[in-house]
């Protein structure tokens, strides 16, 4: 269940059952949230100020019945008025067990579905390709491979598509450069770090040589008009990097249902600014065809936008926005998409307010999302890049990740901190290092920078990733101690006694409101909250609480039925992030 939610709703209704219809018309918000500090309770009504401000009545006089009539509940121990009008609530351990055994039979451990799922695009990692995988492809890959885990967890009908970048301006220079500088058993051989070479001479060359970027313009309107050369190169380049980025995603254990760049659109360019020509919303001018925002009934916040929204160029080649608008189109028409979220970095923040805009006067129902990001940066505060200035790629940051995992757990195993075989080093070292880097991006609320720092992504001890890993492997260890899988130790029931279950029960309790606020805010950073402080009450517990204990108590039963509830949830908080776990550490 949806442990929040429901005290929410319940302290509302009770609210309405005290109050005469005509003096609330049905609108009450209890506002019932954490408390700040355990020692008043577990959770504080805040709603009953507000309301009581609005029917002009002494809010400790309206505070009073509704605490009497939440301590007859079953879901409290108490609930008692505090200061100008609040109401300190405390959970009952009993009821709260009595949930976390229903948790304990559910294979989807309590979290619910929602009432009405969607089908919902999730556009994401979508890089340019004939190019690396840099530092910053990695937070819409991450980013948005959680939120379609999540979303999906709860129930929608989620398409998961990697929009490439396979048709832009690149392709000229990458066209003319091949046939000017290539080598073809490079491009065999590697053929991202054969292309990216051969753009960074073309690219050079075309700013000092005006017939050489006419020339890649050129052949970049051949390409697009379809021309038979052209299309075969760019296939190859295509093919070959995408050979590339499939391993990436293999390693990063992320996927998609389908990929369709912005090539796939090509066809419907045309028919789009035609389009866009003929209900009044673009017009030419100089040759190149626009939308002009102070012409067409646009929302107030791009009204002062001075820079049209550019469709076709001058060239008549056609642009990013325009391949956008046509893929808005097909998502609506061809995939019947509810919902279609970008997850891109916040510098496209005006393509997409564009973009919507311009869906919202074509009529498209698709409710579009711009789930933003913000850049990784150095300890300096700069964007993130190589000590050549380079931007750092992806998968040498992946390679760094997994060499400091493996000098961490070797120096762990011989100082005796972590148990594992020689042969398993290795492996384990590989999921804590790609576990490490997503839990360190994940973790920030995605809209903020963050400061990319080695020291704090590869921690056994603070918010990383490893320390998360480290107590969901203590978790098993304890059962295979206890000889027990995790079914047979999921048989016992559940008891609430000591201060540190109930402090663990409260937050498994919580799982359910998590992953929904996760899903509908886009937000990952908050199910990694919940599993560092999982993690924390786990350590606690386990340091706290025996749970193997002598002659086989029905003490011991229930610890390990909590313990089994802790690490099934931990693992299904970690999965949602897109984080393998490690059995043994
Ligand atoms: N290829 C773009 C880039 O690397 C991102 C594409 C995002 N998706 C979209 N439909 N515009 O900047």
């Amino acid at each position: 269940m949806r442990l929040e939610a429901h005290l929410e709703q319940l302290v509302a209704q009770v609210v309405l059952d005290l109050l005469p219809a005509e003096e609330h018309g049905n609108q009450v918000r209890a506002l019932v949230r954490p408390t700040q500090n355990q020692e008043h309770g577990d959770y504080q009504v805040n709603g009953m100020i507000p309301l009581a401000k609005r029917l002009r009545r002494p809010p400790l006089e309206m505070a009073a019945p509704v605490a009497e009539a939440l301590r007859e509940r079953p879901e409290f121990l108490s609930a008692e008025v505090a200061g100008p009008g609040f109401i300190n609530l405390r959970l009952d351990a009993a009821w709260m067990a009595r949930l976390l055994n229903e948790d304990l039979g559910d294979p989807r451990l309590g979290v619910p579905e929602v009432e009405t799922p969607k089908s919902i695009v999730v556009d994401y990692s979508s890089p340019n390709i004939a190019k690396q995988m840099h530092v910053g492809h990695i937070r819409s890959t991450v980013i948005g491979d959680s939120v379609s885990r999540t979303l999906r967890f709860v129930g929608h009908r989620v398409t998961r598509d990697n929009h490439l970048g396979d048709w832009g301006t690149q392709f000229g220079l990458l066209l003319v450069g091949m046939r000017a500088f290539g080598d073809e058993t490079a491009l065999a051989k590697n053929a991202i770090v054969e292309l990216e070479r051969v753009y960074r001479l073309a690219s050079a060359r075309a700013k000092e040589d005006d017939t050489f970027a006419a020339a890649a313009r050129e052949e970049l309107a051949k390409l697009q008009a379809g021309d038979s050369d052209n299309l075969a190169l760019w296939k190859r380049f295509v093919a070959t990097t995408r050979e590339v980025l499939e391993e990436m995603y293999a390693r990063l254990d992320v996927e998609f249902d389908i990929w369709l760049g912005e090539s796939t659109y090509n066809s419907m360019l045309g028919d789009v600014v035609a389009l866009l020509i003929d209900r009044g919303l673009a017009r030419e001018d100089d040759g190149a065809v626009g939308i002009f925002w102070n012409e067409v009934d646009a929302p107030k916040s791009l009204r002062n936008q001075k820079e049209p929204f550019l469709v076709r160029k001058r060239d008549g080649a056609y642009l990013y926005a325009t391949s956008d608008i046509a893929t808005a189109l097909h998502r609506q028409d061809q995939l019947q998409a509810e919902e279609s979220i970008y997850v891109v970095d916040s510098r496209q923040t005006l393509h997409f307010r564009q973009l919507f805009a311009v869906a919202e006067l074509l009529g498209v129902r698709t409710k579009m999302e711009h789930v933003s990001f913000g850049t990784v940066l150095d300890e300096h505060g700069q964007p993130l890049r190589t000590r050549d200035g380079q931007t750092v790629t992806l998968g040498s940051v992946l390679d760094e990740a997994e060499r400091r995992a493996e000098e961490r757990i070797r120096a762990g195993v011989a100082e005796g901190k972590i148990q594992l075989e020689p042969e398993a080093i290795v492996e384990t070292a590989r999921t804590i290092g790609i576990g490490a880097v997503k839990y360190a991006d994940l973790r920030q609320n995605r809209t903020s920078d963050y400061r990319f720092d080695w020291d704090k992504l590869i921690s056994f001890s603070g918010d990383a990733g490893p320390y998360v890993q480290y107590a969901y492997a203590r978790t098993r260890s304890i059962l295979q101690k206890g000889n027990r899988t995790e079914e047979e130790a999921s048989e016992g029931t559940i008891d609430l006694a000591h201060e540190a279950e109930l402090a663990l029960g409260r937050i498994l309790l919580i799982f359910g409101d998590t992953v929904h606020k996760a899903a509908e805010t886009r937000q990952p950073h908050l199910l990694c909250q919940h599993a560092y402080e999982l993690a924390t009450q786990i350590s606690r517990f386990l340091t706290q609480c025996r749970v193997l204990q002598p002659g086989h108590t029905e003490s011991e039963r229930a610890r390990f039925a909590l313990l089994s509830l802790a690490g099934r949830q931990l693992r299904c908080a970690l999965n949602l992030l897109g984080i393998h776990v490690v059995e043994r550490m």
